[in-house]
């Protein structure tokens, strides 16, 4: 797939001028320059040749069928045109550098549309608009306007962001860091990232990919390829920006508290793409992923010259999530044996300052021989004997005697390791200036052993004993009425329908109707404001509890009504919703946000009125959220402590709280149209969990 944009047979360049200074030479010479083996036409009405290449004056004119990929570097009033002649050219894939479109407003975007329908008809693929272009160094192919060809690697690289496509070319050619593929996304119109994803997990010259996003534009088809290609590959991705749904202020607590950032994280941290927060750290792991193996557990060995570098090691190590090995005893006694008395022979192995490389060798040997060690970072300081190059050479031999074994390096000093640094890299070791990124990079490895082993995603449940008629025929109602908000009592049956128990709950217009659904419900009870307008009853005095008697109902009911009418005058009261009280349990939230990219997002933690204060929450896509998703989705949180039993209390019925979060995933799944959901307070008992207050919007 996509074979036509990074190793077309042919390619025109539209707008290739002789003018030197002008983008469409600039990507002639580019494309010549990269040793490209297939066809170059450059087309220009005006140019006999260029660049010693015959000029055509069209696409058509080089003849049907004769060009696989155009890239097009004319203003964007010509755009279209060319467009259509490549598409009667038999054009397969288009790259459109030029700018002018949806960046700039609404004739632009209307431009870009008409773009994107001609490519439809003609069956033709973009890249685009707006882009710096693309680069495939083992085809190799430099259809870019980017100053220089990235160093061959097996690193593939996807940006939305031109500008930082070519800052970072330019960077990895002075460290030395090699790419596969190079991809500017521009406008995105069509080819996207999942796309390109998609062709640089099938190109056998990609170990790694890396992409710097700002959105995501098909979020189901993101999920469901990345969740493929994560199995095989790394994915590794710096998302900048902020979500267009955490953008807008949310109305439900679950919306609160999921912020801006939630739904990407989830949505990658459920389909194992690994986010970073900084460019180094992109580019780190990207490096250890390319060239050094995945370990088979967490276990770190270091071995150092300098002790207090493998103490700071020591510390990022348990900071990052991985463990200190702890070698056999044959392996403390060959260390005892083999290095001086001074040395520490625990790990951190610390050969002291005045360390050649034969006290490495000695060391590495043994902590890499041992079983305990999954992977090692080996530091070295600048001290008057150390000997950088021959460390780094006694590294270099003993990774290749332990290949299934990462070895990273921590290169402490300047000039002076200069020497052995470049060894090192060549030989495919990645190194660092200090301890803790060495770690890092050890923790993305370690993270992506269990990315490739997780068990396969679950489905989101289906309860069979649900009842989706009912809830269409409240969900039409509220339409109906052109509310966008729920009662308690209808979100009350909008859940029983999907089985969720819940404490009974019925809406009473007159005080004398409270009363006799009290009857009927059994004291005490509680009396919460009816009103689709106010959301937060109990910051206006909307809710009274431990009602006993007919006469607390009466008054609690016109207090409830006078104080609603106060602080909401234009509001629309329907009356009072009347409900048995509950014993106190684990008071819970389960929630749902729906993400316009990723769909419906599930929030589970501590509930009650200080929800947001105490912000525990823990997140999962309906999109598999099985119960096993959902147990650990609870666990995450500490509501679960809660859950557990904590001090001396019983412990709650964990089954019943996972099936309310699983039916949840259901009910949200079926309805799409329920934007937002918080199921606040959720009781949960030693047997069973009731749900004691259910708010949903609607679209
Ligand atoms: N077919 C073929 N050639 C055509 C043509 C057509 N329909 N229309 C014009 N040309 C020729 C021009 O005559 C010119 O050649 P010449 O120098 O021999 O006269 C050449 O194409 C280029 O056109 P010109 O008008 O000189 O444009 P330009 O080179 O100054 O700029 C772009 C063209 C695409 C670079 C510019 O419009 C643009 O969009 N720049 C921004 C690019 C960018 O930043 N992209 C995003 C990166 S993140």
């Amino acid at each position: 797939m996509l074979e036509a944009l990074f190793r077309p047979r042919s390619v025109a360049v539209v707008g290739a001028s002789q003018d030197r200074t002008k983008i469409g030479n600039i990507i002639v010479r580019n494309i010549l320059a990269s040793g490209y083996r297939g066809k170059i036409y450059p087309i220009n009405p005006r140019a006999e040749e260029v660049e010693g290449l015959r000029c055509f004056p069209s696409v058509t004119a080089v003849g049907a069928g004769a060009v696989d990929l155009a890239v097009i570097a004319v203003p964007a009033t010509a755009v279209l045109e060319v467009a259509r002649d490549c598409g009667k050219a038999g054009v397969k894939v288009l790259v459109v550098i030029s700018a002018g479109f949806r960046e700039t407003g609404k004739e632009g975007l209307a431009k870009e549309q008409e773009l994107v329908s001609i490519c439809r008809e003609h069956g033709m693929r973009l890249l685009g608009p707006n882009c710096v272009g693309v680069t495939d160094t083992h085809a190799p192919l430099n259809a870019s306007f980017a100053a220089g060809f990235p160093h061959q690697g097996e690193i593939a690289f996807i940006s939305q962001s031109g500008a930082m496509l070519v800052a970072i070319l330019d960077w990895s050619l002075k460290e030395n860091i090699g790419f596969s593929q190079f991809v500017s996304m521009g406008n995105k119109a069509d080819l996207n990232e999942t796309d390109l994803i998609e062709a640089a997990a099938n190109d056998p010259n990609t170990k790694v990919i890396l992409c710097y996003l700002e959105d995501i534009k098909e979020g189901q088809r993101f999920l469901e390829v990345a969740e493929q290609v994560t199995l095989e590959k790394p994915v590794v991705v710096l998302k900048s920006g902020v979500s267009e749904a955490g953008a807008k202020a949310a109305s439900s607590h679950t919306g609160a508290l999921a912020g801006s950032n939630v739904a990407y994280d989830t949505a990658f941290r459920q389909v194992g793409v690994i986010r970073v927060d900084t460019m180094r750290e992109l580019f780190d792991l990207a490096v250890v992923f390319a060239r050094q193996p995945v370990p088979r557990g967490k276990k770190v060995a270091i071995v150092t010259n300098a002790g207090g570098a493998g103490i700071v090691a020591a510390d990022s190590v348990e900071r990052q999530g991985l463990e200190m090995a702890r070698f056999d005893r044959e392996t403390l006694e060959e260390l005892r044996n083999q290095l001086p008395p001074a040395s520490n022979i625990f790990n951190p192995v610390d050969v002291l300052g005045d360390a050649r490389r034969d006290r490495y060798e000695a060391a590495l040997n043994q902590v890499l021989g041992d079983d305990n060690t999954d992977g090692v970072i080996v530091i070295t300081c600048p001290t008057a004997v150390s000997d950088p190059e021959g460390v780094a050479q006694t590294m270099i031999e003993l990774h290749a005697r332990f290949p299934h074994k990462p070895m990273l390096a921590v290169l402490m000093g300047g000039e002076s390791m200069a020497g052995g640094l470049k060894l090192l890299t060549q030989a495919g070791i990645p190194c660092f200036t200090f301890p803790e990124l060495a770690v890092g990079a050890l923790a993305g490895l370690v993270r992506y052993g269990s990315i490739k082993t997780r068990p396969p995603r679950e489905e989101t449940p289906v309860y069979p004993d649900v009842r989706p008629e009912e809830v269409k025929r409240i969900l039409e109602r509220v339409r109906q009425e052109r509310r966008r908000s729920l009662l308690s009592s209808e979100g009350a049956a909008v859940a029983a329908a999907y089985g969720i128990k819940v404490a009974p709950i019925q809406l009473a217009q007159r005080a004398a109707e409270a009363v006799a659904i009290a009857a009927e419900l059994g004291y005490p009870v509680v009396l919460k404001v009816a009103s689709p307008d106010i959301l937060h009853k109990t910051d206006i005095g909307g809710v009274r509890v431990g009602l006993k008697t007919p006469d607390e109902i009466r008054q609690a009911f016109w207090e409830i009504m006078e104080s609603a009418a106060r602080h909401f005058p234009q509001a629309n009261l329907f009356g009072v919703e009347v409900q048995k009280m509950c014993p106190r349990g684990v008071e819970l939230i389960v929630g749902m946000t729906r993400d316009l990219q990723f769909g419906p997002l599930i929030a589970f933690g501590l509930g009650g009125v200080y929800v947001n204060l105490l912000k525990d929450a823990a997140f999962r896509l309906a999109w598999g959220l099985g119960s096993r998703e959902a147990e650990s989705m609870i666990r995450e949180t500490k509501a679960y402590d809660l859950l557990r039993g904590f001090r001396g209390e019983k412990p709650a019925d964990l089954k019943a709280v996972v099936e309310v979060v699983g039916r949840v995933a259901q009910l949200v799944s079926d309805f799409p149209d329920l934007v937002e959901m918080d199921i606040n307070p959720v009781f949960a008992y030693p047997q069973g969990a009731v749900a004691v207050d259910v708010k949903m919007t609607i679209r």
